[in-house]
């Protein structure tokens, strides 16, 4: 499992050593991303074990988790989980905990995919951020905003794009663009080195809305692989 180091050169990434400064800490002009790096204690493959097998995602409720039947290590590791979810929602946040085995997919992508698989911002009307912690299984990726193209961008694709939309490259179009998605996914470009969040970490990113003073932080869940560990991972 490739632990998070901050990519060198790369100044969007503020480590920080502790909560209070991972939800005081402005964006500003630079920063999209500030992770609070920890090792956390405890036997996340018990938990995850426990919760059993799905094929699709289940979000796992505080009263689940305190009955499982848990060795102490495995206990530790539930009480880590209950600990950030308190902690979110004192801040005033509604944290999921989810077993993920498998996202949907985008069934008929179409010129752009527009699933989680796929690099993208996450999105809101009004001023907000992301946080997201994985526990066990594959950690969240990350691609440099230097190294992303928008997908819309690409002359092909907006082309197809428009074929699809059946009109001009006009206000109409982009209000398309933004209401299916299409904007919000990225590209790599070709020598770009996408970065992992790492294990125990808990994120908070920047993401797109009207004002926003800093561009979103450019993200995608790994590729789900049948027979792999499920994905343990907090979001709000
Ligand atoms: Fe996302």
């Amino acid at each position: 499992m490739t632990p998070f180091t901050r990519p060198p050169g790369y100044t969007r990434i503020k480590v920080v050593d502790s909560f209070h400064e991972l939800i005081t800490t402005p964006f500003g002009s630079s920063f999209n991303a500030f992770c609070w790096k920890r090792k956390l204690p405890g036997n996340f493959s018990e938990v995850v074990e426990h919760l059993g097998a799905s094929d699709g995602i289940t979000t796992v409720e505080d009263s689940r988790l305190l009955a499982l039947p848990m060795s102490a290590a495995g206990r530790v590791a539930i009480e880590a989980l209950l600990i950030d979810q308190r902690l979110l929602r004192d801040h005033g946040l509604a944290p999921v905990l989810d077993c993920i085995h498998c996202y949907p997919r985008d069934e008929d992508p179409g010129p752009v995919a527009t699933d989680v698989y796929s690099f993208h911002a996450d999105s809101a009307t009004v001023e907000a951020d992301t946080y997201l912690c994985t526990y066990h299984g594959a950690p969240s990726e990350g691609l440099h905003n230097d190294e992303a193209q928008r997908r819309v961008d690409i002359p092909e694709t907006r082309a197809e794009l428009l074929k699809l939309f059946g009109g001009d490259d006009n206000d109409d179009f982009r209000e398309y663009l933004k209401e299916n998605c299409y904007s919000l996914h990225y590209a790599p470009v070709p020598q770009a080195q996408p970065f992992c969040f790492g294990l125990g970490n808990l994120w908070r990113i920047a993401i797109d809305y009207p004002g926003s003073s800093v561009p979103p932080c450019i993200h995608r869940a790994p590729e789900t692989v049948p027979g792999q560990p499920p994905r343990l991972l907090l979001i709000c």
